[in-house]
């Protein structure tokens, strides 16, 4: 399940971290938002080291859609609502400005990343209202809105028409982000294990650092910051089609389940059938997406399929500045919802620019305040949910357990992650977190363990996928066979 960015680039690979370090600025992950930062970081002047726990953007910016806009689902009645008029202009604005500034960025220094100017629609179906009072409170902050009919969309499906964005863009994000990388220091394969202070365990090397940016999609460190409370995870598939005419522009469902479609060279990506992290206990989410293409492309070819996982705030905002005042040398940036490429350069100047003493235009700190109880006490629900959660079944239903399949089974009396692989080989793991030791899920789809607490992953073998989570599952023996 390669993604086509990563099926049509290859980053040149990095060395691993191998001595100690002192540095100015210290940035973990090399996905956009890092190399971003890093950047920016580095043209100040400041000796900066990006750490990453596995390749070059093999996180998120490898699996995203790539739409930078604006446009950022239906949120901007419900900034204005929740914030005031000034606040949500400030951030309508900051997200217009990091489409402009990836522009200017990829023109300046000559990168050829697909770049292309295109307009971004929210289409939807029996809510025409609801889109045209959308399309005026995006316009009253400033952004280049309009609402279009439903004639001037040639979708292949009926809507009511969208809330249209002008001035927004597309790109392949992974040649932009090799072209970015290729003058900052980055070393691959050196997770970071601890941080106190300014002061990281990278690779099982020191790096001591003026600044730590967290930029590896979720902040790592429970405390301070208590943001696994705040952000909640969730994953969305993706399928490449060749022969699936499309016409130009970004198009997204107003509905929360709804399609995004964009067109890419000659592919269509189609994605869609979003879940909380953790809650695809039945699977089916490809096939459904597959049968969706048909009915609405009839004999496209899939070329790719792949997923993704988005941190979700509570509040439609991103987090992107000091990661607590108890920790005054710590940067945090996560909680882009669905809209990475956008906030990934905001958040980057930000930073940056705080770092460097620089005045910078920043969103208001929240704290937990009545607009996000609801989604806090949401996850404090889902937490328990997956600390209590008993479906397993018996060990002698382990030899039933199909090739490629995996489930929770009690073995000497103990929970069991099980997984059959193709070839009928048993992998077994404990199947508790490593991050606050919630009971893992299956997730056919993917072949995967998954928290339905906060959004951790881990391959069967128990590797990480994704944080918050930073240590691998224990791995457990197989039972002994009986004479
Ligand atoms: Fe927090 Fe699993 S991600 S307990």
């Amino acid at each position: 399940m390669t993604s086509i960015w990563h099926q049509t680039v290859q980053i040149a690979p990095r060395p691993a971290l191998e001595q100690d370090l002192t540095v100015d600025a210290a940035v973990i992950g090399a996905g956009l938002t890092g190399v971003l930062t890093g950047y920016f970081l580095a043209g100040q002047g400041l000796k900066t080291v990006i750490l990453e726990r596995g390749r070059i953007g093999c996180g998120q910016t490898g699996r995203t859609t790539a739409k930078i806009t604006s446009q950022q689902g239906l949120i901007y009645q419900t900034l204005i609502r929740r914030f005031g008029a000034g606040t949500a202009k400030k951030f309508a604005q900051s997200q217009q400005e990091a489409v402009a500034l990836y522009q200017q960025l990829i023109q300046r220094l000559h990168i050829d990343c697909d770049f292309e100017p295109a307009s971004a629609y929210l289409y939807g179906s029996g809510n025409a209202a609801l889109l045209k009072s959308e399309a005026e409170a995006a316009a009253s902050l400033g952004l280049p809105a309009s609402f279009c009919g439903p004639g001037a969309l040639h979708l292949p499906f009926e809507t009511d028409g969208a809330v249209r964005f002008d001035r927004q863009a597309q790109f392949h994000p992974l040649k932009f982000l090799d072209a970015l990388s290729r003058e900052l220091c980055i070393f691959e394969n050196t997770p970071v294990t601890k941080v106190r202070g300014g002061k990281l365990l990278a690779g099982g090397h020191t790096v001591c650092a003026r600044a730590v940016v967290f930029a590896a999609h979720y902040p790592l460190w429970n405390l301070p910051g208590l943001y696994f409370t705040r952000l909640s995870q969730q994953r969305a598939y993706c399928l490449a089609l060749e022969n699936a005419p499309l016409p130009p522009g970004m198009f997204l469902d107003v509905k929360q389940d709804g399609l995004s479609l964009r067109r890419h060279g000659a592919w269509t990506i189609l994605s869609g059938m979003d879940h909380t992290t953790g809650e695809n206990p039945r699977g089916g989410r490809y096939d459904t997406l597959r049968q969706t293409a048909r009915r609405l492309f009839g004999q496209c070819r899939e070329i790719a399929c792949w997923s993704a996982q988005d941190a979700m705030s509570p509040d439609l905002m991103p987090y992107a500045g000091r990661y607590s005042a108890a920790a005054p040398q710590w940067y945090v940036a996560s909680g882009f919802d669905k809209w990475g490429m956008t906030r990934a350069m905001w958040a980057a100047r930000q930073i940056s620019g705080m770092i460097c003493g620089q005045n910078t235009n920043g969103l208001p700190v929240r704290r937990i305040n009545l607009a996000t109880a609801g989604a806090v006490l949401k996850n404090g629900v889902q937490s328990v949910k997956g600390l209590t959660r008993v479906y397993f079944a018996a060990a002698p239903q382990l030899a039933q357990l199909p090739r490629g399949h995996g489930g929770i089974f009690t073995l000497d009396g103990r929970k069991t992650g099980a997984y059959r692989d193709d070839q009928g080989r048993l992998m077994l793991v404990d199947p508790r977190c490593t991050h606050l030791g919630c009971l893992l899920t299956w997730n056919p789809d993917e072949r995967s363990w998954d928290c339905p607490c906060h959004g951790s992953r881990f391959d069967p073998s128990g590797a990480v996928l994704d944080s918050p989570a930073i240590l691998a599952l224990k791995r457990r023996e197989a039972p002994a066979q009986k004479p």
